[in-house]
Formats: C-alpha cells, structure tokens, sequence
C-alpha cells in the first residue's frame, strides 16, 4: 500500500489493443493515479518499453529477470493500490486463472493482495470458447472485477463480443473500484504558483527557479476531485490546465493584489508560489547601460501568507518552504508565525526539486503526525495535501 492510495499497476497483454491502452494510461495520470507499467513480454510486440517508460516516467520491466537486485514481483507489489490489467488477453487470464507467474506481470498479481480489475480484449471466439468463460468465472468467483468486452467490429473482419471496450468506460468501472471520489465538490480552492519576477528596468528582473509544476499537480488534483479551483500564477505555463479560473500575475504586489481579491471566499489557501524575499527600491523604465549596471538597491517584499494569515476567517492555509538545511526547524517555525495549518517543507540542496516531476521533503502540521516523503510524484504530494485539507475542513 502507498501513503497515498493512488499506486496503480497498469498491466499490458499481447493484445493490439495495448496501443489503446496508451491513452487510457494518460487519462488516469489525469485522474490522479500514478502508474507502473508492467507489460508481458509479448505485449512489447505492440507497444514498446521505451514508449510505456516515456508515458509513465517510470522504468519498465517485463520479467523478473531484469533488475534481479531490486526484487520488483515483491517490492513494487509492496507499493501498489490497485491492479488494472488492459488489454487481458485470453493467455494472460488464463495464466492468472492457473496461478502461474512466468512473467513479471503473474507474480505481482500472486505477491499482492489489493483489488485486480481485468479489461479483457480478445476475438469473439477466443472470449466465447469454454475454457476463457471457466477462467473468467473462476477469476470472479475469486473477487477479480473482469469487464465485459464490447461487442463490434474485431481486428480482422470478425465482429462479436471481444472488443477492448472505451477508455472512459474503463476509467469509470475503475473509479467505482478505486472509490476515485469526487469529496471536493462545492469547495474553493485557491492556489498560486511560479515564481515572481520583480523588475529592475524594462530587460532585467529579479527571479527565481520555480518552475510552477507543483502548483499545476495540485489544481489538476483538486479540479479532479471536484473543487472550484483558482490559480495565481507566477510568470508559469498554464495552457495544460481546464476549467479552472486563472490569474496571470508577474511581480509579488500584483500577486497580492490578485490574492486579496479572492482570499475571503476560499475555503482552502494553498500558497505554493515562489515569492520574491525583496524587489529594487526603484524601477528605471530605460534599460540601465552595463557600465552603470553595478549594483540595486532592494527592499522587503511584504509576506503575502502571512499577511493572509491575519485576515484568516475560516480557511486552512498550506505554505510551502525550499530549505537548503534545518529544514523541520525553519519550517515549523514558519508554520506558527505564518498562522498556517499545513507546511511542506522541500529539500532543495543539490538543486533538487525544480523542474522536476518529482519531490522529498516533509508535510508538517499543526495538528496530527508530520508526513516524510522520498522521490514521490508532484501529483502524489498534491492528493496527500488535498487530503489533510479535507480533514481539517471537517
Ligand atoms: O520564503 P519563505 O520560505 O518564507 O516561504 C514560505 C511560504 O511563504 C511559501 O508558501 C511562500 O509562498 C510564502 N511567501 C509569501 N510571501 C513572501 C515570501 C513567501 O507569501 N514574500
């Protein structure tokens, strides 16, 4: 089990449906899951390591053999949530059904204990032919959830039952199994992201290395589950984002400006943004020339969540710190004079965490036990905050 019940195994069969399976993969990232694809060796025959590996950010293996010294039938099953097996063909549910584990794929299904959801996909007589409806009925009897394929037009030019039904389908069965619920309905969200960027003259500005990611893992998130979701963003990237209300801001003032604006009437403050610590004292509207170009002279930007802390109603407030060392110190220090009820506090030393997909640190709370995490995705960091804010909203 993961910390945050969202580790999904995406098995592959040798089925030509694998290439649907792409897109179904995608779409469950959007969702929030985090995917480990373990395809069957044949099935590399349709799709390719290289493109599961690309798709999911993960490294692939098919065999135990590979990677022997990780031990992955045992450790990746020691980390999963749920099973979704897409496309199953009439081997692969064959081999379940006779608890074989020739392939990396059948052991994990053995080693584990969590919920298996089989799609098959297979020719109509293949699905029909006895010994599949024995095998599929023993894998029910035994509380696997094994879809119906569709029923239409086949590879070739048979048609029947054996389709790989559509991937929204699939990811509603899968939803239903997984308890995917929608628990941030009616809920606002606000969030700001980036990094601002304070001018100096009309070319240069004082910036950071935000790069905005977390902030666009926690709106899809919370978006996911159903909140009302706002973003500020910092000089970021927003085009992969729906459905959400967007405020594109540059320096800290417009920032504040954008969030005082919408504070009162949030239920949630996430303030993932990068802000500017201090801003030029002056800002020229020429370019300064290089000879002159020696030295600014800077001032405090104001703490804008600290600011929002003092006028805090009701809401719960998440900071986030990047700390180079004492990283629970400084953190929990900034909880307590911040007024917040939840702080993550990243590692940043070596250059880690920016720009990268995923991230360590710790969530420390006000209330309840603090939470370390290693190497876990931005998305998964996002659910596990979204959670704690569920909890404290009551
Ligand atoms: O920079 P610092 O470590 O204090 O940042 C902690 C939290 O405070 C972050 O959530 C950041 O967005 C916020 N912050 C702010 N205004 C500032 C500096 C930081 O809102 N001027």
């Amino acid at each position: 089990m993961s910390a945050n019940a969202r580790e999904v195994v995406l098995g592959v069969g040798a089925g030509i449906a694998a290439y649907k399976a792409c897109d179904l993969l995608r779409r469950l990232q959007d969702r929030g899951y985090v995917i480990t694809v373990v395809p069957t060796p044949s099935s590399l025959n349709f799709v390719g390591a290289a493109t599961w590996a690309a798709l999911s950010g993960r490294p692939v293996t098919s065999q135990v053999w590979e990677n022997t010294h990780e031990v992955a039938h045992i450790s990746i099953a020691e980390r999963t949530d749920f099973f979704l097996i897409a496309p199953a063909t009439a081997d692969l549910i064959a081999r379940i059904a006779a608890g074989r584990a020739d392939d990396l794929l059948t052991n994990l299904v053995l080693a584990s204990d969590v919920p298996i959801m089989i799609v098959p996909a297979m020719h109509p007589q293949m699905w029909n032919d006895a010994a599949t409806v024995a095998n599929v009925e023993m894998l029910r009897a035994r509380g696997y959830i094994v879809m119906e394929p569709d029923v239409g037009r086949l590879t070739g030019s048979d048609s029947g039952q054996g389709r790989f039904p559509e991937v929204s389908a699939i990811i509603e069965r899968f939803d239903a199994v997984t308890g995917n619920v929608r628990d941030l309905i009616g809920r606002k969200i606000l969030i700001s992201g980036g990094g601002t960027r304070e001018d100096i003259d009309p070319v240069r500005f004082i910036g950071n290395r935000s790069s905005g990611k977390q902030s666009i893992a926690i709106a899809k998130a919370a978006l996911q589950r159903g909140a009302e979701v706002h973003l500020v963003a910092a000089n970021m990237d927003t085009s992969t984002l729906q459905d959400l209300n967007v405020t594109h801001v540059e320096s800290a003032a417009q920032m504040r400006e954008a969030l005082a604006g919408t504070f009162e009437s949030c239920d949630v403050l996430i303030m993932c943004a990068a802000v500017a610590d201090a801003k030029p004292v002056r800002t020229v509207v020429e370019k300064i020339k290089k000879s002159l170009f020696t030295s600014i002279e800077l001032e405090a930007n104001p703490d804008l969540l600290a600011e929002l802390g003092k006028r805090k109603i009701s809401q719960v407030m998440i900071g986030f710190a990047a700390e180079t060392s004492n990283l629970i110190e400084s953190a929990r220090a900034k909880l307590v004079a911040k007024g917040l009820d939840i702080i993550y506090v990243n590692d940043v030393s070596n250059g880690a965490i920016f720009g990268k997909d995923t991230t360590s640190g710790m969530i420390l709370k006000r209330t309840g036990a603090d939470i370390a995490l290693k190497e876990v995705s931005k998305d998964a960091l996002a659910n596990l905050l979204l959670d704690d804010a569920l909890r404290q909203l009551g």
